[in-house]
């Protein structure tokens, strides 16, 4: 079988946790390639909900870790994943890429402060330090993960260096005894074993992190993630050849959502808002920041599935639009005087474009199971199947792996 890569569609949060969870299965791994703890993946199975930012969402079906070396690894948080899972009866089996960015304690406190110097313009990040940490990164004064494990990072020449850019630093002397503990023993070459895994007939999942509208360069800049969210970063970033990417699924949410600042066309003020919050229960899985909340938009959709190149879509939690009696979709935007449906030509003016919407078929009060569409959802995936030029294969109806539709592609 081949691999296949799995990646959120919008502004992240489409629900990707339960999907990498239900597809993993099938797989003999499962591959972070991109961000860090700012994501917060969240699973739910029979009455307990795991929320994991750095560990793959693999790691409920027992399948092989892999943090791919475009990850920003927070030692930290890596240890209290591995420890919470082994409590709870598993067994999960790391390995991380030696090249992988480390996050320490100065890019998190970093991360506060330069959104505190940003005042009204913040980008409302996690301060989880990701963007300062690829920041370092690319100025070379950042370890990584084999450089930490091995203890071969001079740590006060790059201290007296940071010194020397912020006053008050943090100390690193107790941390970095804890991080390298973390990180004992589990330090490796991730894309030269999966080439190998493959060679041996084994298959993997790329479970990508945000989503394609929070990409570095084809995102929302600057109301963007610190990384490359597309389907494309896989290869790029683990070293391994294109053809390994394998099938791209996209996967979005039957509305949308965004968490932080930044244009957002089709965000929803009032009742309804507060409405489809709560049913969704539409609050950050990392930070706890509630959600802003917004129709479909299937201009930035349809460029999501087009830069991907998104093979299949899995639509999730069409059950809170069970709620929703009149609904629509953005199809196009109007700026300048003129109107379009091409998103890469409204993205630079964004924040001022007037959504255009049409009437989606609804299915308002409609009891969904998951063993049979009904003909008023059918329509509505139908709908969005003629807009978006991609096929509907998993419609997701609920946090519990059962709450899950197959269809026949
Ligand atoms: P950062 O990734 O913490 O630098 O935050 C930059 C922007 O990306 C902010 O708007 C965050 O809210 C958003 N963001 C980062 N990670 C996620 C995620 O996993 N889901 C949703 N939004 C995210
Ligand atoms: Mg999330």
């Amino acid at each position: 079988m081949p691999n296949l890569c799995i990646v959120g569609l919008q502004w992240g949060d489409e629900g990707k946790g339960k999907i990498v969870d239900y597809y993993a299965e099938k797989f003999d791994g499962v591959v972070r390639y991109n961000g860090g703890s700012n994501a917060g993946h969240t699973i739910v199975i029979g009455t307990k909900t795991y929320v994991f930012h750095l560990l793959p969402s693999g790691c409920l079906q027992r399948k092989k870790l892999y943090i791919g070396p475009g990850v920003a690894v927070d030692p930290q948080t890596l240890s209290e994943e591995v420890k919470m899972l082994k409590k709870q009866g598993f067994d999960p089996k790391v390995l991380v890429d030696g090249r992988c960015t480390v996050v320490t304690p100065l890019e998190k406190e970093m991360d506060s402060l330069i959104e505190g110097l940003r005042g009204k313009n913040a980008i409302g990040t996690t301060k989880r330090g990701i963007g300062p940490s690829y920041a370092m990164r690319a100025l070379r004064l950042t370890p990584r993960a084999g450089d930490l494990e091995r203890g071969t990072f001079d740590f006060s020449s790059a201290l007296s260096f940071y010194r020397r850019l912020m006053d008050n630093i943090p100390s690193l002397d107790g941390w970095t005894k804890q991080a390298r503990e973390a990180l004992r023993g589990i330090v490796g070459d991730v894309g030269e074993r999966i080439m190998e895994a493959n060679e041996d007939g084994e298959s993997v999942l790329f479970e990508g992190a945000q989503g394609v509208l929070l990409d570095l360069i084809h995102g929302t800049y600057p109301y963007v993630t610190g990384t490359h969210t597309l389907a494309s970063y896989v290869p790029a970033s683990l070293g391994i050849p294109t053809r390994s990417l394998g099938e791209v699924m996209g996967v979005a949410k039957a509305y949308t959502t965004r968490v932080g600042e930044g244009p957002f066309p089709t965000e929803i003020h009032g009742p309804l808002e507060k409405e489809i919050r709560e049913k969704g229960k539409e609050y950050g899985a990392t930070t706890g920041r509630p959600r802003r909340v917004g129709w479909l938009d299937l201009v930035a959709l349809r460029y999501a599935v087009k830069i991907n190149g998104v093979s299949e879509l899995a639509l999730t939690k069409l059950d809170i639009l069970t709620r929703v009696k009149e609904m629509k979709a953005c199809t196009a935007y109007k700026m300048n005087g003129k109107t379009t449906s091409e998103f890469s030509e409204a993205l630079p003016v964004l924040g001022s474009v007037v959504p255009v919407y049409e009437e989606l078929p609804d299915f308002y009060g409609e009891e969904l199971s998951s063993k049979r569409l009904s003909r008023r959802v059918e329509k509505f995936l139908e709908f969005l199947e003629d807009r978006l030029k991609v096929r509907v294969t998993l419609v997701s109806m609920g946090e519990e792996r059962t709450a899950t539709h197959i269809r026949a592609s």
